[in-house]
């Protein structure tokens, strides 16, 4: 019955057509770019498994960022690697920490670019987990200390969000308490709400040397097989007083995305994280992806499934496509 009267290729005969019609769409102001800081001057580590990026000292994080503020991107997330690490993750909350330099070098030579950190131990720690050792296991409560400490210091040094994805409960409103106290109530919080134990972070382990020393992260990031728990920790996170949340795989957990976005009305965040990232440019250098077209296509379905923003490798690019 609706063949013939109804036909919808008639609304993609042209590309004017198809763009009159298009329902998500992409904007550079969307995309947040990961970025590496590392100790020393002129240092450029290129990172075997995510090409194209690396470990940069300050000064060269500087370079990088005025390209963020110029291709308009939404802003950047800082990850840290500190010269040392200990038991006590203590370089993550230093006030001199990598991070907290590098905020400042950032907010101060790229006035008016966004700066996020992410607040988490395990660059930090010599174990490689993110929260205090006990007992072959992350001790919850104590770790809270920690993020609350490291978060404050990232504010203080300028950070204009902080980001804590070390899903240890309880942390948001750890986070909020602290930052209230020290009078930074206006700062908001960006909770990795829904994170997954994730094979996909494999090449972003090897770029902040975060590789836990033994076990996995089984015990605190979430199950890959679980979607009605990610509901249930980001309704906690919101109650703890998270202003956005964060979804993480992206691709892998477009449902996550997709249900967050039908129940939740916040600003909700997605991170295309190295795994994925690896292995399309694996699949483009070896001829059997077209690169750019798979890198708006991965990031038209992230949008498409419901976030606001997406936090991925291939923001520059993405930009420089749409310029
Ligand atoms: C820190 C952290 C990780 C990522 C972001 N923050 C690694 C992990 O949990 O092991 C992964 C990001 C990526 O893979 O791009 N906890």
């Amino acid at each position: 019955m609706a063949f013939p009267t109804h036909r919808p290729r008639r609304l993609r005969s042209s590309p004017a057509m198809r763009r009159l019609v298009q329902e998500a769409t992409l904007a550079p102001s969307q995309f947040i770019l990961p970025l590496f800081v590392c100790e020393g001057e002129g240092v450029r580590k290129e990172i075997g498994s995510m090409p194209g990026n690396a470990q940069l000292s300050i000064d060269n994080l500087v370079g990088e960022a005025e390209e963020c503020k110029r291709l308009g991107l939404g802003g950047l997330i800082l990850f840290g690697i500190p010269e040392t690490k200990d038991e006590s993750a203590s370089q993550a909350y230093a006030d001199e920490g990598i991070v907290q330099r590098a905020v400042r070098a950032v907010k101060q030579e790229v006035p008016g670019l966004l700066v996020i950190t992410d607040v988490c131990n395990c660059e930090y720690t010599s174990h490689g987990h993110c929260g205090v050792v006990r007992n072959d296991d992350v001790d919850n409560d104590p770790t809270l200390d920690w993020l609350a400490k490291t978060a404050v210091s990232h504010t203080r040094a300028g950070a204009d969000i902080v980001a804590p994805s070390d899903m240890m409960d309880g942390r948001v409103a750890a986070i909020r308490k602290a930052l209230d106290q020290s009078g930074f109530a206006n700062t908001p919080i960006l909770s990795y709400a829904a994170k997954y134990a994730s094979v996909f972070y494999g090449p972003f382990r090897e770029a902040a040397e975060s590789t836990p020393q033994f076990g996995d992260r089984r015990t605190y990031q979430m199950d890959p097989a679980n979607a009605r728990e990610a509901i249930r920790e980001i309704t906690l996170d919101l109650e703890e007083g998270a202003d956005m949340i964060m979804i993480k795989p992206a691709m892998p957990y477009l449902d996550i995305i997709r249900t967050a976005r039908e129940l939740f009305d916040v600003s909700i965040g997605a991170y295309q994280v190295s795994g994925e990232f690896s292995m399309i440019v694996a699949a483009a250098e070896k001829g059997w992806l077209d690169l750019d077209r798979t890198i708006l296509e991965s990031l038209t379905s992230i949008r498409r499934a419901g976030a606001d923003f997406t936090l991925t490798y291939f923001a520059k690019r993405a930009a420089q496509l749409m310029a």
